[in-house]
């Protein structure tokens, strides 16, 4: 208990662990990641379904999906995948959650062009190949770390066929200005959100200003267990963004409006995707 507490009570090394996978595969907890999902009315962890009409729509508008291959990188639920499906593109969703995928399926069953749904580890399973286009879509690129980031675009990038594209989302700088660092403790933290109650849960939330990095770092225990997550979140500017990019071999990159497909204007974003062209 005490090397629990003392862990806790001191500021983690960047990226010294990834419990993402966790956060995700845990029965309790994905159940609940699902009912966020499948609530269309907020952006926990699916953006809104207008959201994503909305963004389904440009990605159409823009690269014609239909009769394309799209694979859909931690698809979730499949939210994406069906609308992408419905206008004629041969999707496959890629995620780790098989609570997700299963509600994935269900949801795809009555398509005429039924997606793929595969199960794994993006960070270190083989993904399809012969891709068109390439979806990691709501802020995953930003749980990883820079070692990840790298790792996961060069497979990203050998998923492609020729003249094949990439999309990516990210949280801004804007965001990260309005965040601070605090201590929480509670029974049953979150109203219930990571375990079957009674539990308390510890949260710890730090920030490292000069790389725009934030950690929320989750400590709950019940009478049988205790687990920790750690939820990474790197925030980007566009530049910083195009400057990463760049350092891994993407020098074709646009920044777009995640809502409307549109070059950045002058006004700065709270999220953002990155078309990254081969
Ligand atoms: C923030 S949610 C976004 C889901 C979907 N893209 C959407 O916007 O509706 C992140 C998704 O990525 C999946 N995921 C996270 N890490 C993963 C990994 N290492 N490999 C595969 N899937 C992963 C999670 O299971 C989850 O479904």
């Amino acid at each position: 208990m005490y090397d629990l507490l003392n862990r806790f009570a001191v500021k983690p090394i960047p990226f010294c662990q990834y419990t993402t996978p966790e956060l995700w595969t845990r029965p309790h907890i994905a159940q609940q990641m699902l009912a966020y999902h499948l609530d269309g009315s907020n952006d926990i962890a699916s953006r809104s379904s207008s959201a994503i009409e909305a963004i389904t729509s440009w990605i159409d508008d823009r690269f014609s999906v239909h009769g394309k291959a799209v694979c859909d990188l931690g698809c979730g639920p499949g939210l994406y995948a069906r609308q992408l499906a419905q206008r004629g593109a041969k999707v496959t969703g890629f995620d780790i959650s098989s609570c997700s995928l299963a509600h994935a399926r269900q949801l795809c069953a009555d398509l005429d062009t039924e997606p793929r749904f595969m199960s794994g580890n993006y960070l270190n399973d083989p993904l399809p190949t012969d891709q068109d286009l390439v979806l990691l879509i709501y802020a995953d690129y930003c749980a990883l770390s820079p070692q990840q980031r790298a790792h996961l675009l060069a497979k990203m990038r050998g998923q492609l066929r020729a003249g094949g594209h990439i999309i990516l989302d990210v949280f801004s700088d804007l965001i990260f200005s309005q965040l601070s660092e605090s201590l929480t403790i509670e029974p049953n933290l979150m109203g219930g959100f990571w375990a079957p109650a009674p539990y308390v849960g510890l949260q710890r939330s730090w920030l490292w200003p000069e790389s725009m990095l934030a950690l929320d770092h989750y400590l709950i225990a019940n009478e049988n267990e205790q687990f920790e997550i750690y939820n990474w979140m790197q925030y980007f500017s566009p530049e910083d963004l195009r400057r990463e990019l760049a350092s891994f071999g993407f020098e074709k990159v646009q920044m777009v409006d995640i809502l409307t497909g549109e070059a950045l204007g002058d006004e700065q974003p709270r999220e953002f995707a990155a078309i990254l062209s081969l």
